[in-house]
């Protein structure tokens, strides 16, 4: 058996992020290919909830089964071992998407070429942003007439506040893409149009002024390659691995994903660069992921697959060393110890009984509802893992009891499903009104189905016109009492009983904080 130290530094656990349609579920599905993962194209195509699914969300419960499988992809390429997480691409979700980012350790996003920077896109990137995550950037679809290439670096350093370094260039774009150019391999990959082929031959060329370069592309366009590459290399900085591992520089590469153009380039420098597991904090102290003692988080959870069972699985990230199925292990919440005899861990499509699994590996818990999203399970240690915050949500509505006799129930199933992160719980202080909050409208029509075929529970939302949860806190109890006297009726309570602020309005918001200097108001549950 190696030894963790190795079992670490073969692991690279990442995520895709996008906006919808970008060409997350095509370029996950090519890297797939890489990895011999799967073998034919089409398969992961059944994992995306397609934006025909924004009001049809029955279709959405249909693919809940499948996304469990599809949720972690793991798929061997050189010597390593590549755990890919899955980020629901429909925006509603993207709450869980956030949280699913707490467990990567590094990200790939990818841009449309022709849209550029977009609304999920800056959300995501400042989930990124938060923990200097670092991020390569894809930039898709270059067969379209697309924006042009410095225009859209500009965009990405000023709209998402990231250096980059693009490492390969666009010779053309749209029906005058002819292929890239990759400056750090100094080759050049020709484009042949719709490919089968999983990968391109390069062309070493590492001076441009050879000849060879006008006869492939044309006279026109290679020159302006070397006018390109000129001014690339004259206002872009080096590529400096560091910079990009502490977040600050974002490698950027162009191609195709549908044509498999620029793919393989792309992963060939992620495992090169990407991270392995790193250092996590809890409450008490930083955990190596070297360290003999086994510790990990739930991310995300995923719930009765099967109505009769309330059998959920929680997807535990494994922080530090080995998870054995079969021991037990301190759920350090509930303060109780637990045994994991059923763990599972992700291949691709399939998933598979696991014995063991190392630092950056993701697994699966069945559980019947003792865990949670931010639990942590040690070998003993007390202290809960940082860095798994819950954000305001943007649409609020009151719970509506519509069957009196169901109470129990309704609390009940509200609980478990704030347990898996499908929205937050807010409760007044004045008078217990319970509002639900989400990302998406879509969450609505899911809880109120859920809570009736789930747990008998009959519920109606009202619309409620408020603009933002803040979590509140002061340096000064009094003036925090103070506050919480004078605002009583804006008062809430999280589902941890953290306090609130229920902000009707921005304008408003603000006013209260220009009026309450020594409260802080926080668009996150940690600070
Ligand atoms: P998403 O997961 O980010 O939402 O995007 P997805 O991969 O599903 O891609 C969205 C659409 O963009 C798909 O077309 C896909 O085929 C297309 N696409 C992906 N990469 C490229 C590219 O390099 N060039 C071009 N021209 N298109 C690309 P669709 O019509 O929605 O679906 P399909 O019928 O092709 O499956």
């Amino acid at each position: 058996m190696s030894s963790i130290k190795e079992e670490i530094s073969k692991r690279r656990t990442f995520g895709i992020i996008s906006h919808p349609d970008a060409g997350k579920t095509t370029l996950t599905e090519k890297l797939l290919l890489f990895g011999g993962a799967i073998k034919t194209a089409g398969a992961v195509k059944s994992n995306k909830i397609t934006r025909h699914a924004t009001s049809d969300w029955m279709e959405i419960e249909k693919q809940r089964g499948i996304s469990v499988a599809t949720s972690v992809m793991g798929f061997n390429y050189r010597d390593l071992r590549i755990n890919l997480l899955d980020t629901p691409g429909h925006e509603d979700f993207a709450e869980d998407t956030y949280r699913t980012l707490t467990a990567v350790d590094s990200v790939i996003l990818v841009i449309d070429s022709v849209k550029g920077v977009e609304k999920q896109t800056r959300k995501l990137m400042e989930v990124c942003r938060m923990r200097d995550t670092p991020v390569i950037v894809f930039i898709n679809k270059l067969d379209r007439e697309g924006q042009d290439p410095y225009d859209l670096l500009d965009e990405i350093e000023t709209e998402l506040d990231i250096q980059v370094k693009p490492l390969t260039w666009p010779i053309g774009m749209g029906k005058t893409f002819k292929g890239v150019y990759n400056l750090y391999k100094k080759n050049l990959l020709l484009f042949k149009g719709s490919q089968r082929k999983l990968s391109n031959d390069a062309i070493s060329l590492t001076d441009l002024s050879d000849e060879r370069l006008d006869a492939e592309v044309g006279e026109t366009a290679a020159n302006q390659l070397r006018e390109d590459v000129d001014l690339v290399n004259g206002v872009y900085p080096e590529f400096e691995e560091s910079d990009y591992l502490a977040g600050k520089l974002a490698p950027v590469f162009f191609g195709s994903a549908v044509n498999n153009f620029g793919v393989r380039e792309l992963l060939d420098c992620f495992v090169e660069v990407a991270p392995k597991p790193k250092d996590r904090s809890t409450e008490i102290r930083v955990i190596e992921p070297s360290e003999d003692k086994f510790s990990g988080f739930v991310f995300k959870i995923h719930a009765n697959m099967d109505p009769k069972h309330r059998n959920r699985i929680a997807f535990v990230r494994v922080c530090s060393g080995c998870f054995n199925r079969g021991s037990n292990y301190h759920h350090v919440r509930l303060d109780k110890s637990f045994r994991f005899s059923n763990a599972t861990a992700f291949m691709a499509q399939e998933k598979e009984t696991i014995d063991e699994a190392f630092p950056g590996d993701i697994v699966g818990l069945y559980d019947t509802g003792n865990l949670k999203i931010g639990d942590t399970l040690t070998e003993g240690e007390k202290g809960m893992f940082k860095g798994i915050p819950s954000f305001s949500p943007e649409m609020f509505k009151e719970v509506i009891n519509l069957d009196a006799m169901k109470t129990k129930k309704l609390e009940k199933g509200l609980s478990q499903l704030m347990d898996e992160g499908v929205a937050q719980l807010f409760t007044y202080e004045l008078g217990a009104r319970k509002v639900v909050g989400t990302v998406g409208a879509l969450q609505f029509e899911v809880i109120a189905h859920r809570l009736l075929q789930e747990y008998g529970a009959s519920v109606r939302f009202a619309p409620l016109n408020l603009y933002k949860a803040c979590w509140i806190s002061s340096n000064d109890p009094k003036k925090l009492n103070a506050f919480i006297d004078s605002k009583q009726r804006y008062i809430a309570r999280d589902k941890e009983g953290k306090l609130v602020f229920m902000a009707e309005s921005k304008a408003w918001l603000q006013m209260v904080e220009d009026n309450f200097p020594d409260i802080n108001f926080h668009e996150k549950s940690e600070f």
